[in-house]
This record gives structure tokens, C-alpha cells and sequence, in this order.
């Protein structure tokens, strides 16, 4: 616990807006023509995934996709890779809502978009837990939003610290003396 200057969000409020997106996710998707695919960002977003998708009663579907963006530390750089890809033949026919566990500078979820599109889906969205506005890079507006959070880095509820802290079922602050 000492590595973790407080917890920000407990484990019943990221129950609770875990709730709302999927009521929202319900509401926007119950006459969607196509099928409906949940597309998780590995590693961080498992978590959130595996909450979100119990919640929705929409019939839902799921892929994971993995990038790699070169930084360090708690910075993650502008350059992405794809590591892992969805690969289906009927990606025309599926409406596809990417699943993130935070959206920082923007560049994830900006490459992430714009790839999937080129693939042909029929429709991409995004949802993300947490979102750090302040830290944009480039400009993108998710349609799904959890919690709008300072720019602290923070851990727990599927997010890592050098792969640690994950399995945390609250999201916390990393002490800052753990990184500098
Ligand atoms: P973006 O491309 O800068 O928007 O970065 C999004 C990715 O950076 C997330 O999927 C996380 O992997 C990572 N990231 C950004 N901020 C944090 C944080 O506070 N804690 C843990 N990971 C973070
Ligand atoms: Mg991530």
C-alpha cells in the first residue's frame, strides 16, 4: 500500500460507471443493424472489459487488439505499433466500440480509430474508464467516458506501473517517489 499516495476511485464507483456506460452503450446500440463488437485494448483495459461487457444486455462480441507505443516510464511516445490486430472477414458488417482503460495524449485511440476504419468496420466508437483531458496531444473525444482525472499517473483496476499493480481492484496515485 505504500506505493500508493491514495486511492482516487474506489471499487464501487468504478462499479457504478461501469453501470451508466453500459446503459449508454445499450441505449445507443439496441437497433444497431450488424454486429456489435467490444474491442479491448491490451494489456490495461481487461479489467474494465470483463466489468463492461457483463453489464450491457445488447449482444455483444469481443476482440483485442495490443499496441506498443515507445516511452518510458509513466510517458507513453507518439510512435505506435500494432502487435495484435483484429482479423475477422465480416469486419464490414460489425460496429466496433473500442474499449481503453485511459485516454492520455490521445494518440492511442486516434491510431486505433483511424486503423480500424481503414479496415472497413461499419462503425467505430470508443469508450474509455478514465480520461486525463489535460494531457492531450492531439484532439479526440471519446463517446463513452467514466472519469475525467488529473494528471497524476495512477495505477490499479487493469493499469500498470512497469506491469505491476494491475490486479488492484480501485484505481490508485502512484507516489510519485515510486517513479522519480
Ligand atoms: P495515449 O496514447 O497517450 O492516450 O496513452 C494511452 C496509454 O498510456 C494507456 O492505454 C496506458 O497504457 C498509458 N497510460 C497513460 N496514462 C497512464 C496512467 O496514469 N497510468 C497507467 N498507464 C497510463
Ligand atoms: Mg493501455
Amino acid at each position: 500500500m505504500s506505493d500508493i499516495a491514495r486511492i482516487l476511485i474506489s471499487e464501487e464507483e468504478i462499479e457504478r460507471a461501469t453501470e451508466r456506460i453500459a446503459a449508454e452503450i445499450d441505449r445507443d446500440y439496441k437497433d444497431a443493424d450488424g454486429r456489435i463488437v467490444l474491442v479491448c485494448v491490451l494489456k490495461g483495459s481487461i479489467v474494465f472489459m470483463g466489468d463492461l461487457m457483463k453489464k450491457v444486455t445488447v449482444p455483444v462480441e469481443i476482440e483485442c487488439v495490443r499496441v506498443s507505443s515507445y516511452g518510458s516510464g509513466t510517458t507513453s511516445g507518439g510512435n505506435i505499433d500494432l502487435i495484435l490486430d483484429v482479423d475477422r472477414p465480416d469486419i464490414r458488417d460489425c460496429h466496433l466500440i473500442v474499449v481503453e482503460d485511459i485516454i492520455d495524449s490521445g494518440n492511442t485511440l486516434t491510431f486505433l480509430v483511424k486503423h480500424l476504419l481503414n479496415k472497413g468496420a461499419k462503425s467505430v466508437r470508443t469508450v474509455t474508464l478514465l480520461d486525463k483531458p489535460s494531457r492531450r496531444k492531439v484532439e479526440f473525444k471519446t463517446d463513452y467516458v467514466g472519469f475525467e482525472i488529473p494528471d497524476e499517473f495512477v495505477i490499479g483496476y487493469g493499469l500498470d506501473y512497469d506491469e505491476k499493480y494491475r490486479a488492484l481492484p480501485y484505481i490508485g496515485v502512484l507516489d510519485p517517489s515510486v517513479y522519480s
